[in-house]
């Protein structure tokens, strides 16, 4: 069995590939990825030197470049991380959101059909639904709730997500789709809300919270999306789309006294700037068909998770620290210098 898992060097693919190449030692992993901002080798130093394990370094987008590894590989499956995946920046340069996440999409399935494939399985986001009012939460976003997108990041994924099913009714292809909630845990990027927050608290600088923070994401943690993906890919029904999420719903003002309080920091850091544009208020998963027809259920609670979480980012200081003093630094006076 080899498994070409795109995206592998960002958060949730390389958790995926430690979670892969531990539970199924016989199986072949090979990670593909450019190495966006978002993406870091030394992530993957653990398992460079696997016999079972093969890094190359290419774009999704690159047709020749992904012909051609299908054609050394012969994959049997592919999970498809790669993307961009922030929303601030597709607020920022919408551009390479629709090529890297629709267009680059379009190829890996291209050569799935070119050069066959036993299930090409998209990695999604429950963004694709759009938001739910804060004032009825007894709404979830299930695998019926229409697509009806909010920023240029979730309008790419949901147009791939259209892609991926026409692609299985028009050609047949054997595809399945997971849209999962918030991931936190270890190898995040520090740009998203819990690892910005603790490396800022760490570093006792301002934590920048949107608006009042009164938007509620449903977080999991990243192993459970892991599991949840492994499951899909061998026990789920091509053309099905899976919702992911743990009902754990937390505003995000009260992430950020979560985070203040287990570093033993003041509250007074918090500091409210302008809000997101089209900021999405909240999201909430009803992960009922997961459940029932593959029996997952989340596995670590969140109390459990942030605390390894928050204990990952004090011991792989250096890991934050060379991503913050770089290129990062830039983004980070663009998006957080005036506001
Ligand atoms: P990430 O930004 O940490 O990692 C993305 C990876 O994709 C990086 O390694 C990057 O180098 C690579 N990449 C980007 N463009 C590429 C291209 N053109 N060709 C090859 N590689 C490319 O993202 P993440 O948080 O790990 O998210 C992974 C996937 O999961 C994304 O598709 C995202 O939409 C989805 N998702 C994320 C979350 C979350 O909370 N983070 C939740 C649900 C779904
Ligand atoms: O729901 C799944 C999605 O979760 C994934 O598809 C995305 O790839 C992933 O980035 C994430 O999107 P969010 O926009 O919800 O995540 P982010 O960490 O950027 O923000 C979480 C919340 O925190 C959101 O309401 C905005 C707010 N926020 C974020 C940052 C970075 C702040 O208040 N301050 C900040 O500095």
């Amino acid at each position: 069995m080899t498994i070409l898992v795109t995206g592998g060097a960002g958060f949730i693919g390389s958790n995926f590939i430690f979670h892969m190449l531990a539970k199924y030692p016989d199986y072949r992993i090979v990670c593909l990825d450019k190495l966006t901002y978002a993406g870091n080798l030394s992530t993957l130093a653990s398992v460079m030197d696997n016999p079972s394990f093969r890094f190359v370094k290419l774009d999704i987008c690159d047709r020749q470049g992904v012909y051609r590894l299908f054609e050394e590989e012969h994959p049997n499956m592919v999970v498809n991380f790669a993307a961009e995946s922030h929303v601030d920046r597709s607020i920022e340069n919408p551009e390479v959101f629709l090529q890297t996440n629709i267009l680059g999409t379009q190829v890996l399935m291209d050569a799935c059909r070119k050069y066959g494939i036993d299930r090409f399985h998209q990695v999604s986001t429950d963004e694709v639904y759009g938001d739910l009012p804060l004032d009825q939460p007894d709404l979830f976003f299930t695998e019926d709730t229409p697509i009806h997108t909010s920023s240029p990041y979730s309008a790419s994924k949901a147009g791939a997500d259209l892609l991926v099913l026409a692609y299985h009714r028009t050609f047949g292809l054997p595809v399945t789709i997971s849209r999962c909630s918030n991931n936190y845990g270890p190898y995040q990027f520090p740009e998203k809300l819990i690892p910005l927050m603790i490396a800022n608290a760490l570093n006792d600088k301002p934590l920048p919270v949107y608006g009042q923070g009164l938007n509620v994401r449903d977080w999991l943690y990243v192993e459970d999306h892991c599991i949840a993906i492994d499951l899909i890919l061998h026990r789920g029904r091509v053309g099905q789309v899976y919702n992911i999420g743990g009902h754990n719903e937390m505003r995000n003002i009260d992430i950020v006294k979560i985070i203040c309080a287990a570093l033993g920091k003041s509250e007074s850091l918090i500091t409210h700037v302008t809000d997101r544009k089209g900021h999405d208020m909240r999201y909430a998963i009803d992960p009922a068909k997961i459940h029932n027809q593959l029996g997952w259920l989340p596995e670590t609670k969140f109390a459990d998770g942030i605390r390894k979480t928050i204990r990952w980012y004090l011991d792989n200081r250096e890991w934050w620290e060379e991503i913050i003093s770089g290129e990062y630094r830039n983004y980070y006076e663009r998006m957080y210098g005036g506001r």
